[in-house]
């Protein structure tokens, strides 16, 4: 166990699996350089190679069950014993094994050599006889001495019976460090099994793992040994993946243990000599519960059902399908089952949506403990919907909304449909790329204590930001509630993670999720220390803060945890980030007062939710959580990994990095919302600096979220993203002026990575043969070309206001509008009129009056958010940027007709004059932004 490994091998988070992966194909390369010397000086050096190289992998097959370190004594013994074509063709199995994760289910077969001869296996013979059946690991943490593990493996073993759901091989480590490694690194653990009285240090060398750990425990290891270290190990366990099932084995009164707040989340505590095969039994249950999915479980076995069909749903069955002359190949497509899957019933077992009281319930309650909500709603419209219905259930007519003014327009709608009011808070902007960031806290601070200042703060309902953002900017979502709270103790957060879903899966962005947060929220404002911390804030600062007060914005504040309420809700899509079909969302809600709010609720998905839910997204729903609770760390683990090697292998390439490069976080968050001084994601930073920046850093990026810079390579976005479609077959989602978004997925592999780095190159290599064929022409067309692109953007314009017609108090300061009125305006063709964007006429009207007002959402992708609002008065930036907009797609805008504005006599002005009052005055929100170079404006 005493092996010394360097730093960034064994304890480096994201690349130890694919580093364990590079080892086994290296130590692979030199037996097969070995084998193919019969003998002398060099054979001998090869020989000596392996040893060494098997001698790196130990520690990292200490923690693993397969190949593990009974096949690592095997290959030690033919190294050994002088048998390179032994050693190559047993390496080459494992490494093929490995590679396509084939041991999993055919981990009886994969150790016979080649022969097939018994005398080379090296698994043991119940393994084989369970082939079949899914495989996952268990961690047993032992104080026993390592003599004695080899025998306990075997007493493990041998209660495997032929009726078990699933088969399990066993890992042994003995101390708190290696445990906690294990649950790291090897992603086929299910299961943690922990017996009292084990020490804490690892013999292993563990620079990374022990100082994050430093930071973290809240003991000091070498100060002695405080005690147990079980219940830390198992809260640690759960902190890190709290979807595995901790098993207690103690040598005290089991009561004691139960008793201990830690002990929560325990899946069972066995007194330790009890009877093994409960362990057992205890360990396959806990994953059963996981494997279960209630809809998708009945709808199979309804499937298999004879069923006679009088309800409108022709397509059930398929008989209509596969009966026809003309339609056959549809049902040939997809199969019969699709069809036999297919009902508009809620009888038969298969329950209702929008009233669930069975299967759907409870494969929304499993959701609910897998994504760490109080309750989860299935939603078969796409978070689009979700959105709609959380607006609704918790809005009325008139209330506000502090609201992200470049959130997806779901929002925007959701509020008009409401009659709820937008004050419009601004993200930082990222003038260089087109692009905006997320909203710094201390303008959604700067609202709020507006809002109270003019005495409207109990209006203030609900606060609604994008977590991630588009381009992958991740809120510190924990400091956004906690300051907010600290102002209006009673708000409501709407989260939107549409593209976060994913993320309670990492250890590492889990906390900054919506519930993430809410969960460590929750044990804060239980802790005695919280409410002292409290205090001494409130006797600075007073109960009651006064917004006039220049302090309070300055201060990093926190709520009083007595009065402050915990009423978060987050929507995802998770078909955009997990396995679900398209249109499948989920809204979660961590929502303390959700049992006064819930016929609220059940209206709003009443009005939103179709009578009609489709059957196969409601099961892919519940699929989805079944795969995210049993591998989704393995699954998020390699995505990161895979956009890591895309930032390192385009960043670092001589050719490619010519042309394009992926941004860093220090070039998509200013610095001043960075105070860990994390620069890079894969440059000069370990995990630990990563941690650091997660929990300091105002935003971080999610960094399977890549922009791509093309622009230098004289691509706008859009020319781009056809080029790689049309040439290339690779699709992405989204593009900026100068700029393309790719994203790494659960879907993706480490091929996907070569692909798009080999196509990066092809083009690379494309543009330097154009520039040296076309001569100083084509060079200076290239360098116009890229300045152009990267050089010559528009500013982003600032959301202006509402005209005072749509404001609740026109003298007041306040930005809240009443969108609502002005929208239903435009549905009125006499209140309205329609001028030509390049018409002089609006640079008349922006000089002399009357006022221009849109009278619709006016929203062009890219960039995807809206540059005009119902009701907003326009003004010359939002024009130069409408004007220098080089996208087809306009939402809401018919170039033929030109803008459409609400008429200056529907809004209670005379044709020549422009809107008076004391917002006509008040410029943008006075709101700090900050362009993309980083300086304040
Ligand atoms: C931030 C955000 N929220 C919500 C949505 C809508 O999600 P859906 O496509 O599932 O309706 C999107 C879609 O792109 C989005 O980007």
């Amino acid at each position: 166990m005493a092996t010394q490994v360097e730093s960034s091998g064994l304890d480096h988070f994201f690349s130890a699996v694919a580093a364990r992966l590079d080892r086994w194909r290296d130590l692979g390369k030199t037996a097969h350089a070995w084998a193919a010397k019969s003998a002398g000086a060099e054979a001998a050096t090869l020989k000596a190679s392996c040893v060494r190289q098997l001698e790196q992998l130990k520690p990292f097959e200490t923690l693993q069950a397969f190949p593990g370190l009974r096949v690592l004594k095997t290959l030690e013994e033919r190294v050994n014993s002088n048998d390179p074509q032994g050693t190559l063709r047993l390496l080459q199995r494992v490494s093929s094994a490995l590679t396509s994760r084939s041991y999993r289910n055919e981990h009886g077969d994969w150790e016979q050599d080649e022969e097939g001869s018994s005398g080379e296996r090296v698994m043991p013979t119940a393994m084989r006889e369970t082939a079949a059946r899914p495989y996952f690991e268990v961690l047993f943490v032992t104080p026993a001495p390592v003599s004695r593990w080899p025998s306990m493996i075997q007493q493990v073993r041998k209660l495997r019976r032929p009726q078990d759901e699933f088969v399990y091989e066993p890992v042994f480590v003995g101390n708190f460090e290696d445990a906690l490694l294990a649950v790291i690194l090897n992603v086929n653990l299910e299961s943690v099994v922990i017996y009292e009285g084990f020490p804490f240090a690892s013999a292993n060398d563990l620079p990374l793992l022990k100082s994050w750990l430093a930071s973290r425990l809240a003991f000091d290891p070498k100060a002695g040994e405080p005690g147990d270290y079980g219940l830390l190990l198992a809260k640690a366990v759960k902190q890190v993946r709290p979807e595995l099932d901790v098993i207690m084995l103690a040598d005290r009164k089991v009561e004691e243990i139960i008793s201990d707040p830690a002990a929560v989340g325990l899946r069972r505590v066995f007194y330790e000599v009890e009877e093994p095969l409960e362990i057992h039994l205890s360990i396959l249950s806990g994953v059963a519960e996981r494997v279960e999915t209630p809809f998708f479980d009945n709808l199979q076995k309804y499937a298999q059902k004879p069923v006679g069909t009088f309800h409108a749903l022709p397509i059930a069955r398929g008989k209509s399908i596969f009966r026809s002359n003309w339609i056959r190949d549809m049902g040939e497509f997809y199969g019969p089952t699709l069809f036999l899957a297919e009902s508009s019933a809620t009888t038969g077992g298969l329950d209702s949506l929008l009233e669930p009281t069975g299967n759907i319930k409870r494969a929304q309650d499993m959701a609910a403990r897998a994504f760490g909500a109080d309750h989860v709603f299935f939603v078969t419209n796409g978070t689009s919907t979700s959105n709609k219905m959380v607006h609704q259930a918790l809005l009325e007519p008139g209330d506000i909304v502090i609201v992200d003014r470049n959130c997806h327009k779901s929002h925007h709608y959701g509020m008009v449909l409401a009659g709820a009011q937008p004050y419009y808070v601004e993200a930082f902007p990222l003038v260089e790329y087109s692009m905006y960031g997320a909203v710094p806290l201390r303008a959604v601070k700067q609202a709020l204590l507006e809002l109270k200042a003019a005495g409207r703060l109990d209006k203030v309902k609900l606060v609604t930001l994008t977590n991630c953002t588009f381009d992958g900017h991740v809120y510190d979502t924990r400091r956004v509630m906690e300051e907010c709270l600290a102002i209006k103790p009673d708000l409501v957060f709407l989260w939107d993670e549409a593209w976060f879903g994913f993320a309670r899966f990492s250890p590492f962005y889990r906390p900054r999720t919506a519930m993430g947060a809410r969960a460590t929220l929750k044990e804060a404002f239980a802790d005695p220390a919280y409410l002292k911390r409290y205090l001494a804030q409130e006797k600075s600062l007073g109960a009651d803060l006064d917004p006039k007060d220049k302090r309070v914005l300055e201060t990093r504040l926190i709520p009083d945890p007595r009065i402050a309420k915990l009423r978060v809700y987050q929507t995802n899509s998770t078909h955009k980030s997990m396995s679900a079909l398209r249109q499948g969302s989920m809204v979660l809600v961590g929502d303390e007062d959700f049992a006064r709010h819930e016929q609220a609720f059940k209206e709003a998905v009443f009005t939103h939710a179709s009578t009609s839910p489709n059957l196969q997204i409601i099961a892919s729903l519940d699929v989805a959580r079944r795969q995210m609770e049993l591998e989704g760390y393995e699954l998020v683990m390699g995505a990161i990994q895979n956009a890591l090697d895309i930032r390192r292998e385009i960043n670092h390439h001589p050719l490619v990095s010519k042309y394009f490069r992926v941004l860093t976080p220090a070039e998509m968050i200013p610095a001043e919302y960075r105070p860990s001084g994390l620069k890079s994601l894969t440059e000069g930073s370990t995990w630990v600096d990563a941690l650091r920046a997660m929990r300091e850093d105002e935003f971080v990026l999610d960094s399977t979220r890549l922009t791509l810079v093309c622009g230098t390579a004289g691509f706008d976005g859009t020319q781009f993203k056809n080029l790689l479609a049309a040439e290339y077959e690779i699709q992405l989602n989204k593009t900026s002026r100068n700029s393309i978004l790719l994203q790494t997925n659960i879907n993706n592999t480490r091929s996907d990575v070569a692909n798009l780095l080999k196509v990066l190159v092809e083009i690379s290599q494309g543009i330097e043969l154009r520039l040296k064929s076309g001569g100083d022409s084509a060079r200076a067309n290239f360098a116009a070309r890229v300045k152009a692109l990267t050089e010559d953007v528009p500013d982003l314009p600032n959301f202006s206001r509402f005209h005072d017609r749509f404001r609740t108090d026109p003298k007041g300061s306040t930005l809240e509008g009443d969108m609502r009125s002005a929208f239903y305006m435009a549905y009125d063709d006499t209140r309205c009129e329609h001028i030509k964007l390049m018409s002089p006429d609006i640079d008349q009207r922006l000089k002399n009056g009357p006022t221009m007002v849109s009278a619709h959402f006016v929203i062009p992708y890219p960039p995807g958010f809206p540059i005009m609002v119902p009701g907003q008065v326009i003004e010359a930036d939002t024009i130069e940027f409408m004007r220098k907009l080089d996208v087809k797609e306009i939402h809401g805008y018919d170039a033929s007709l030109g803008l459409k504005l609400i008429k200056p006599s529907a809004l209670g002005e005379s044709g020549g004059t422009a809107e008076s009052g004391s917002a006509k005055k008040r410029s943008a929100p006075a709101q700090v932004t900050v362009s993309a170079k980083g300086a304040t404006r």
